[in-house]
């Protein structure tokens, strides 16, 4: 028998008819974060969640949308979804685009970006030519409506396209948010190899943290770990201090819905906690950058940095507490080689110095996970950037 060589009939599928209809969202974050993404998103209220690659559907109307922008520490991006459809030819692209009516969600002078990541597509390898088919198929769609085209302004657009095309199977979503929400805006002060805002959220949620007890970080850099500790205990929102969202750009934009939301997030925040963080490390300039961080952040009152060598450091005398770490791993600070004895001294210091505790190590090797000669009690799998490591969790008996 011939292979079938028959393709597809292409058919675009509107995700959305009608903005005000119950959207479907698509929350986007880093691998390895999908369950606590999911899990967040049930306790901001969100319904009808469905974990896919590399994030989190939710359906849910545009206070939802805000909300999640506004609150989630774990999401990157919150799209919506609006066009999938296959497409072989360039004209196929351009009609399938071109169905879609692009004109309810901007004005004609208002400015639009189209962003294409295309794999494995035959035809279409070059991004470029692709976002330029599918802008063209939008600026198209106004000047024939209205006489007048939307200008591009890829740095700062009132509406971007992300497209994303795997294997002739194209998905045309609609950014809500604009700048990654990881950016929370208090990082003031850069250190050689800090984690992602939204990756140390997530981690401290792994390790089962509820922003209820003291968090010890024994190398904490730049401080990520314990500012995002404190701003989940003291329930401050991650974008209070955003300037703006993407979806304020929207014409279906609800500045009442957004300003209840505001208000809401608000009249949440803690004024005062109980309990402290502590970090330290031995880089004076990293303890410096992680003090104008957790200040800009406006936590520095309860946090407690201190120089100290991780080897002789004891846990502070506090009830209860969380110990999490982020140690070098020789991809961005040196090789594996470089750090073997640090992991050695990093398991006899947990041994002797956090008795009864849990203690969390971020581990990018296995060869230093190993040196350190302690059975992991669990094990998740996650991706800091392009670097596959494992949240260890240590019961120190
Ligand atoms: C991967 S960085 C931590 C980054 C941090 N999580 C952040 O987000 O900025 C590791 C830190 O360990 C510190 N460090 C290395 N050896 C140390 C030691 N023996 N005792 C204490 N800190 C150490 C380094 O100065 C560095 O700041």
């Amino acid at each position: 028998m011939a292979p079938n060589t028959k393709r597809p009939k292409p058919q675009a599928v509107e995700v959305i008819s009608e903005l005000d209809t119950m959207p479907r969202f698509f929350a986007m974050t880093s691998r390895g974060l999908n369950d606590v993404l999911e899990q967040e998103l049930k306790d901001l209220g969100v319904e009808k969640v469905l974990k896919g690659p590399g994030g989190v559907y939710f359906d849910g109307n545009w206070a939802a949308c805000y909300r999640v922008n506004l609150r989630s520490r774990v999401a990157t991006r919150v799209l919506l979804p609006i066009l999938d459809f296959p497409a072989y030819k360039n004209e196929e692209l351009y009609h399938n685009v071109r169905k879609h009516d692009f004109t309810k969600y901007i004005k004609p002078t208002g400015t639009m970006a189209v962003e294409a990541n295309v794999r494995e597509s035959g035809a279409f390898h070059d991004q470029r030519f692709v976002a330029m088919k599918i802008k063209d198929a939008i600026v198209d769609q106004f000047r024939e409506k209205f006489d007048v085209r939307p200008d591009v302004d890829s740095a700062n657009p009132d509406l971007r396209i992300v497209a994303r095309c795997y294997k002739n199977q194209f998905s045309l979503s609609i950014d809500t948010t604009g700048e990654a929400l990881f950016k929370r805006g208090y990082r003031v002060g850069m250190t050689d190899a800090h984690l992602k805002e939204h990756l140390a959220a997530g981690l401290l949620m792994m390790a089962g943290y509820q922003g209820d007890r003291p968090v010890v970080d024994p190398m904490c850099g730049s401080g990520t770990l314990l500012i995002e500790a404190a701003l989940m205990a003291l329930k401050i929102a991650p974008g209070v201090q955003r300037k703006s969202f993407a979806f304020q750009k929207l014409a279906s934009f609800k500045k009442d819905e957004w300003q209840k939301e505001i208000d809401r997030a608000l009249a949440d925040e803690k004024d005062e906690l109980p309990f402290k963080f502590y970090g330290y490390d031995v880089d004076r300039k990293a303890l410096a950058v992680a003090e104008r961080n957790a200040d800009e952040a406006g936590v520095a009152q309860y946090i407690e940095f201190a120089r100290a060598p991780m080897e002789t450091l004891k846990a502070p005398p506090v009830e209860n507490g969380l110990m999490i770490v982020d140690p070098p791993f020789g991809q961005r600070m040196g090789d594996v080689g470089d750090w073997l004895e640090t992991y050695k001294n990093l398991a006899h210091m947990m041994k002797v110095g956090f008795k009864g505790w849990d203690c969390y190590v971020l581990s990018g090797s296995p060869e230093l996970s190993a040196a350190m000669k302690l059975k992991a009690e669990r094990k998740f799998p996650v991706m800091n950037g392009p670097i596959e490591c494992r949240l260890l969790k240590y019961r120190m008996f």
